[in-house]
């Protein structure tokens, strides 16, 4: 039978020019989504992942969502060969880059594994993109690129510094697409800088299912939820802030897959590099996502309150003013539904 997803995508795909599109990573959190919302609007996607981060059981639920199969290619970004074959075999007309190593702890005591899975890995790929004369790239940065703010809310401007490797990382990544830009205009780059991505897919089969203890707020609130950990420690109450706990701007996984849908249509029209915040330009702190989600799941959520954590700042929301005038897109989805989707995903993947 047929799905809901699968009609929307043929009535996409006869009004709207279809592209190819590779997601490097696309087996892990964001890229998953992603593929939802490019399906969605029509395009074909191609996945490329080491599944370092993720399985392919994920794939197979998004197939499930999508009701239809995902062309697959397990390999590793720094295989430049392999790309540049994928490209051109796969007639890729626009790559979205995901993958790459993302915990910021992690990334202090193995730097030289985050330098070659993000530096090295941006580079291989950029070296297949222009062997295969591909020049479409949606980049994803992070707002762990404006370090400590200056200023609040934090606009594309606001200078960039980075307090550990991770961020270092995706910095170096964002000076060399700058330096490639500049060499060869017939780029077409966007470097996406996204806030905090939380919640889940409305199917709930796919969502955020971090291995081990998570690192971030909003997966370990879910599994103090559901019961499998006993207790959150809230890092710092003593912040400059209006209850004193950590203010960030978190946004729904699917509103920023759909500022990634906004950006390729950008690119189309747009040569060059564009920088874009990915956020809502609101803020919640760490006891707001607490209630807020004890209210979506029905269940408590015990913390106890903890010393800072080591280079932790105190606010950081974004401006999306820029993002909203050229992309043409907002976050439109608010906490409730951020909480409730991911609650709804934290229950399946328990009996997964
Ligand atoms: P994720 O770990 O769920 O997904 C990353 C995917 O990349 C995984 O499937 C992993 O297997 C794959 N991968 C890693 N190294 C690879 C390599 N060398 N070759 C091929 N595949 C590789 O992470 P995510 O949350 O979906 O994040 C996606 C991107 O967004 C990352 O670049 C991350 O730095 C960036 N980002 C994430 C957040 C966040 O909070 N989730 C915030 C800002 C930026
Ligand atoms: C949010 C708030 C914590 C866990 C990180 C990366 C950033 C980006 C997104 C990739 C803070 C507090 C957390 C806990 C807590 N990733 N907290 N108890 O630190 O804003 O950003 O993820 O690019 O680079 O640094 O997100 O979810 O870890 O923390 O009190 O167990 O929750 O102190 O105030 P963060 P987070």
């Amino acid at each position: 039978m047929l799905n809901q997803s699968f009609l929307k995508q043929a009535f996409h795909a006869l009004s709207q020019h279809k592209m190819n599109v590779l997601l490097t990573g696309g087996a892990g959190y964001i890229g998953n989504h992603t593929a939802v919302a490019l399906f969605e609007a029509g395009h074909r996607v191609v996945v490329y992942d080491n599944f370092s981060n993720s399985d392919r059981g994920a794939l197979k639920r998004l197939e499930q969502i999508l009701g239809a199969p995902v062309t697959t290619i397990e390999g590793d970004v720094r295989d430049t060969a392999l790309l540049q074959r994928t490209l051109t075999e796969q007639q890729i007309n626009a790559v979205i880059h995901f993958a790459g190593l993302k915990a910021v702890g992690e990334s202090v005591s193995k730097p030289v594994d985050y330098y070659a899975n993000n530096v090295q890995g941006a580079i291989s790929l950029l070296q297949a993109m222009q062997a295969a004369q591909c020049k479409t790239l949606v980049f994803s940065s992070s707002a762990t690129v404006y370090g400590d703010p200056k200023y609040l809310p934090i606009d594309e401007a606001h200078p960039t510094s980075a307090t550990n490797p991770y961020g270092r990382s995706k910095l170096h990544i964002e000076e060399i697409l700058s330096d490639l830009s500049a060499s060869d205009p017939s780029w077409h780059i966007a470097a996406l800088r996204y806030f905090n991505p939380v919640g889940a897919h409305a199917s709930a089969l796919i969502g955020e299912n971090p291995n081990g203890i998570p690192n971030n707020l909003m997966p370990f609130i879910a599994q103090v939820a559901v019961g499998k950990l006993p207790q959150l420690k809230v890092f710092g109450n003593d912040y400059d802030t209006p209850d004193g706990t950590g203010v960030r701007d978190y946004i729904h996984v699917m509103d920023l897959a759909e500022g990634h849908l906004a950006a390729l249509k950008f690119l189309t029209q747009q040569g060059g590099l564009h920088t874009f915040n990915l956020g809502t330009g609101r803020g919640y702190s760490v006891l707001e996502m607490i209630k807020a989600f004890e209210a979506a799941s029905g269940k408590p959520v015990p913390f106890s309150v903890a010393p800072r954590r080591a280079g932790d700042i105190a606010s950081c929301y974004a401006s999306v003013d820029f993002s909203a005038k050229q992309l043409n897109w907002r976050a439109t989805r608010d906490l409730k539904d951020m909480c409730e989707s991911g609650w709804r995903f934290q229950q399946q993947a328990q009996q997964v």
